[in-house]
């Protein structure tokens, strides 16, 4: 039995709909929402989740207004430019997934010094997953594989192989996903990954999404009983 996740993934949902409560721009709840991460990130280093990876812009995310998506961009760069200094001093190792080369020259260079700077971070492992689509993922990890291997058939590809070509290579699957804002959908995030994926649905928005309500999710998960196929009576026996 796992009491602690070694892996979380955040759909952090709901930005708009907190703003417009409150009659704001939706740009503020983005603002918000970024904010949030912040906290979020330094809560998970506390309860020691090794991995976090967050779905901050989707492939579909494109077809906001232009102002919306321009918004999330800035608030995308200003986060590293805030954040780099100290995540590297505090063991935090930061990774983009996801179509990198449709954003701005200034923001691919941010995301690549970011990573660099913190490659040698053990600590937290931090991806941000922005131009992300698990329905691109899995058709370029395939893509990638049938250009390694031209002389073998696709037939002869297995799971287990596949994984290596996925953009979280790097990184375990996920243990626990968390989506706030109150709908209960994947919308395309890790879907490869998240096969055994404890699911986690609040309606709380992300920018009040805080230590109190993540701890309540972190009790949530301790009481699953992850079974990867398995009967109740096998797992027993393992543990
Ligand atoms: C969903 O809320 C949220 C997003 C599409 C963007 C998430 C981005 C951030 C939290 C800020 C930037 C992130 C980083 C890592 C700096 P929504 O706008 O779909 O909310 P709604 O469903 O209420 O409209």
């Amino acid at each position: 039995m796992q009491t602690r996740p070694k892996h979380i993934a955040m759909i952090m949902d709901g930005n708009g709909r907190w703003a417009k409560k409150r009659l704001l721009p939706r740009a503020v709840g983005h603002v918000r929402g970024s904010s949030n991460v912040r906290s979020i990130v330094q809560v998970c280093v506390e309860h020691g989740v090794e991995y976090l990876t967050l779905f901050a812009f989707s492939t579909e995310n494109w077809r906001r207004p232009e102002d919306e998506v321009s918004t999330l961009m800035d608030l995308f760069i200003q986060y590293l430019d805030k954040e780099v200094g100290e995540m590297k001093a505090a063991g935090i190792r930061f990774r983009m997934i996801g179509e990198r080369s449709a954003f701005s020259a200034s923001l691919q260079e941010r995301i690549a010094s970011a990573e660099r700077e913190t490659s040698q971070n053990t600590k937290l492992h931090l991806t941000v997953a922005a131009n992300y689509g698990g329905q691109w993922d899995i058709l370029k990890a395939t893509q990638l594989w049938a250009q390694e291997n031209p002389n073998t058939s696709l037939s002869l590809l297995e799971p287990q192989e596949l994984k290596n070509y996925l953009s979280t290579r790097e990184l375990p699957d996920p243990d626990l996903l968390i989506r706030t804002g109150g709908e209960s959908r994947l919308s395309n995030f890790l879907l490869w990954q998240m096969a055994y994926t404890e699911l986690y649905f609040t309606d709380t928005y992300w920018p009040e999404f805080d230590r109190a309500e993540l701890e309540i999710a972190l009790d949530w998960f301790s009481k699953r009983v992850r079974r990867f196929g398995q009967t109740d009576e096998q797992v027993l026996e393992e543990n």
